[in-house]
């Protein structure tokens, strides 16, 4: 009995030592309880953060086997880069027929927005999935928006439910009731990890609440958003900034793919890119990094002749599900991976840790960085990784390179083509037009070959025709 009532009380007192330490310490200890925290400017200030994960571009209703390779990974972070769903309804590409929704007779959208209910219910299905769930439970998951998860393709400012969807995605997120992430106009966040000396800021940009029309090179943030920035970037209480934007920030995709396509990125609102540009370098931020989803596809991005004064990367990584070449059949894939290759790209990163020789990578992939403080000097190490987690586009970085004055680039000389310098925008145009070059070329064989072939031929006859009289006699 007197035996009993002792171990009642050792395990009591068990019970409440575990009871102290979930409250009170787990949270910097477990990400799961890290959750319950709220996550706008978050301090866990005894926790090093030394591996993150990213990824972007996730169809709810699609399977997403790749959380197990993230998991695998063993990040302690997670960023979402937008389109966590796709929320927006749309029809297919239709060129013909009642319903056009592409090319040049066009009479429908092709996208439109969804109810707030409908809207909710694809947020629960992409919360419901195990892989996610799973890693739910080990990494703390922070993110922002882009178009599809905003509402509707390429939309900005003018999407009138933007209130509706701010409020549905910070619910998936888990967004504390009273956070200011609330109350404000737009999801931009930031959050603090790491003990004094080794911290990482992590500051998530929305690229689409107050956005102005594609085209008119107005706004891409918004005074209040840049005004808040600007206050985050002049803390300088962090030794790595990483800046997380849906759309690409370095590379100019649309520069060198016209007249075909259109991509969405900071350099169609070429000013709001200085302005980017000119913050980080006025307010002397040092170990900036971003990263960016939305197009489908990854490549990493290096820009060292910006106002910043040391190596600006991006790291694109797009399509945890919606991956360019799975989306479409064998055919289209390989034409894509065959463009890839050889459609310019100055900024692009290309080495010998890339799968392809394009340094671009088409199937389904997510994106991690790995922070190794203990190296003199500190090492980050940069990868795009595919569905079993294996690199398929990497780089490493010293922190000391990311420094104001770490590069001393000479300015281009007029009419120079440098890797990492010139704008694909500025390339000559017998490079900067390749993909359209190919795709008339290529039309114009096939077009042309009918004629060439009955020409061919007709020759051919005439000519057997001319030979066959004398071959009579014979
Ligand atoms: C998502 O996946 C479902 C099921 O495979 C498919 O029907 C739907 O069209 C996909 N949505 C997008 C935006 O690709
Ligand atoms: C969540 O997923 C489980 C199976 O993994 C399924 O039984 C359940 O209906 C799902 N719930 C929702 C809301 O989708
Ligand atoms: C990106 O390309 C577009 C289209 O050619 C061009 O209008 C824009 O100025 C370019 N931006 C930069 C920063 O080079
Ligand atoms: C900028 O920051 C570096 C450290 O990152 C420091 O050495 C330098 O003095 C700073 N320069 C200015 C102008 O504040």
């Amino acid at each position: 009995m007197g035996r009993g009532c002792k171990s009642m009380g050792g395990s009591r007192l068990l019970l409440v030592l575990y009871i102290i330490w979930q409250f009170h310490f787990s949270p910097i200890l477990s990400a799961n309880s890290a959750q319950r925290l709220p996550g706008y400017g978050l301090k866990q200030e005894d926790r090093v953060v030394s591996r993150i994960a990213f990824g972007s571009c996730a169809n709810q209703s699609a399977p997403q086997p790749i959380w197990t390779a993230i998991s695998n990974f063993d990040p302690s972070l997670f960023i979402w880069l937008g389109d966590n769903i796709y929320a927006d309804a749309k029809l297919p590409v239709r060129f013909i027929g009642r319903k056009r929704t592409s090319g040049p007779f066009k009479n429908t959208p092709r996208f439109w927005p969804v109810s707030a209910e409908v809207m909710e219910q694809k947020y629960m299905i992409a919360k419901n999935k195990s892989g996610y769930e799973a890693l739910r439970r080990t990494a703390q998951i922070i993110g922002t928006w882009d178009d599809h998860d905003y509402g509707l393709n390429d939309a900005g400012k003018e999407l009138s439910t933007k209130d509706v969807s701010q409020k549905l995605m910070l619910d998936f997120f888990d967004e504390p009731k009273d956070s200011p992430r609330r109350k404000q106009k737009g999801v931009y966040a930031s959050y603090l990890y790491g003990p004094k000396g080794k911290r990482v800021k992590v500051i998530l940009l929305d690229t689409r609440y107050h956005r102005d029309p594609l085209g008119s090179n107005g706004a891409m943030l918004g005074e209040t958003q840049w005004a808040w920035f600007e206050q985050e970037l002049r803390k300088g209480d962090s030794q790595i900034t990483i800046i997380a934007s849906s759309i690409q920030v370095v590379s100019n995709v649309s520069a060198v793919v016209q007249p075909f396509f259109h991509v969405e990125s900071w350099s169609n609102f070429p000013a709001e890119q200085e302005r980017l540009f000119k913050l980080i370098a006025d307010n002397n931020v040092s170990g900036v990094i971003f990263l960016s989803g939305d197009v489908h596809f990854c490549e990493i991005s290096r820009f060292d002749c910006g106002p910043v004064g040391y190596p600006i990367y991006d790291l694109t990584s797009s399509g945890l599900t919606q991956a360019v070449e799975e989306l479409t059949n064998p055919l289209v894939a390989f034409v894509i991976r065959f463009a890839a290759w050889f459609v310019p790209n100055t900024m692009r990163v290309y080495n010998s840790q890339c799968r392809y020789k394009s340094c671009v990578y088409g199937k389904r992939n997510f994106g991690s960085i790995e922070i190794d403080w203990d190296a003199d000097p500190v090492m980050i190490k940069m990868s795009v990784r595919d569905i079993f987690g294996t690199t398929v586009s990497g780089t490493e970085v010293p922190l000391s390179i990311l420094q104001p004055g770490a590069l001393n680039t000479q300015p281009l000389q007029r009419g120079e083509v440098r890797r990492h310098c010139t704008l694909d925008v500025d390339l000559p145009w017998t490079r900067k037009y390749l993909l359209a070059y190919a795709f008339f070329g290529t039309s114009f064989v096939l077009t042309m070959s009918p004629f060439l072939l009955g020409y061919m031929t007709f020759k051919l006859l005439r000519a057997r025709r001319r030979r066959e009289p004398n071959q009579k006699p014979d």
